[in-house]
């Protein structure tokens, strides 16, 4: 399993640009194997990961903590209430302590560079389950749907991001920029993303960008966190909910949203519920992409 270039054995999984486009792919191709019922392994036979969260999941959580046990593992969910992460107790001690026990920490924390702090003092993998600057496993999910829906994963797919550009469209830019996908990001212009310059990612707040987009994609206007900002994000993103009068400009488009999803703000239902929309597939690969990610990283031999 795995090549020499897309090994991914022992390294902590922080953000998409850690990646070269083989490992990713290899990370890809292993979904769907597993997908398939084509492989079956248990490289976290014995082994124990710690799954910490500092903000709610449903999907995050549960598709870990399934994803762990089917490869042969055991999980201790940690709730930041108990932890204190950076309040009872450093980020460097926690780190330290943790791998102590288990075998790797799956971390779902506010700030990035907690999550970065963690990975330097933790000797064992440590995984990024969302922070405020990105959400990677995300995002294996999302390109295993494309292909799966599309086909392909190359150049000649044309994906269209409609909203905040934070976590998520950070590494759905990353993982363009890898990849060759070409990608807009459409945002009001005051949440535009920094603007990577890649050549295969457009920034703008201009909707246009999203006529003859393969895929149409968006997240919540107010990401977990921000709830105090919910208000005054609902009028500023106001003109840019994914409708279908928007979807009608992609006619060909699938759509695509991480969830969790408010209908009537970011998205129309009629989009959601509709016949283009792939959300469940999309969070359903959630699991798979991840089993093949851990695998990768607990690869025996
Ligand atoms: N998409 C996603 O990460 O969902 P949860 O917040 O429920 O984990
Ligand atoms: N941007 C959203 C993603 C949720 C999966 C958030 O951070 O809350």
């Amino acid at each position: 399993m795995g090549d020499g270039t897309a090994c991914l054995r022992g390294s902590d999984f922080l953000d998409i640009s850690q990646l070269d486009a083989n490992q990713l792919t290899c990370i890809l191709d292993l979904a769907a194997e597993i997908k398939a019922g084509r492989w079956r392994g248990a490289p976290l036979g014995g082994r124990t990961l710690a799954l910490l969260f500092q903000k709610p999941s449903i999907r995050t959580r549960v598709s870990f903590e399934v994803a762990v046990r089917r490869l042969g593992g055991s999980t201790v969910v940690l709730d930041d209430a108990d932890v204190g992460l950076g309040r009872r107790e450093s980020v460097a001690d926690v780190a330290r302590v943790l791998d102590r026990y288990v075998d790797g920490v799956v971390a779902r924390l506010h700030a990035h560079r907690d999550l970065v702090e963690l990975a330097r003092f933790a000797r064992c993998p440590v995984v990024n389950a969302l922070t405020d600057g990105s959400h990677p496993c995300q995002v294996l999910a999302d390109l295993l749907t494309v292909r799966e829906v599309l086909g392909r994963l190359d150049g000649s797919v044309r994906v269209a991001f409609v909203g905040d550009g934070n976590n998520v469209a950070r590494s759905l830019m990353e993982a363009a920029h890898l990849l060759g996908l070409r990608l807009a990001v459409v945002s009001p212009p005051e949440y535009r993303p920094h603007d990577p310059g890649s050549p295969f990612v457009q920034v703008t707040s201009d909707l246009a960008a999203v006529a003859g987009a393969d895929v149409v994609y968006t997240d919540v206007w107010a990401s977990m966190g921000q709830e105090g900002e919910a208000s005054v994000r609902r009028a500023r993103f106001a003109e840019y909910q994914v409708t279908e009068e928007l979807m009608a400009t992609a006619p060909d488009a699938v759509f695509l949203h991480c969830l969790p999803a408010h209908r009537g703000e970011e998205v129309a239902a009629a989009v959601i519920d509709g016949p283009r929309s792939r959300v469940f597939d999309q969070a359903e690969n959630r699991l798979w992409a991840q089993m093949a990610l851990l695998a990768l990283i607990y690869e025996a031999g």
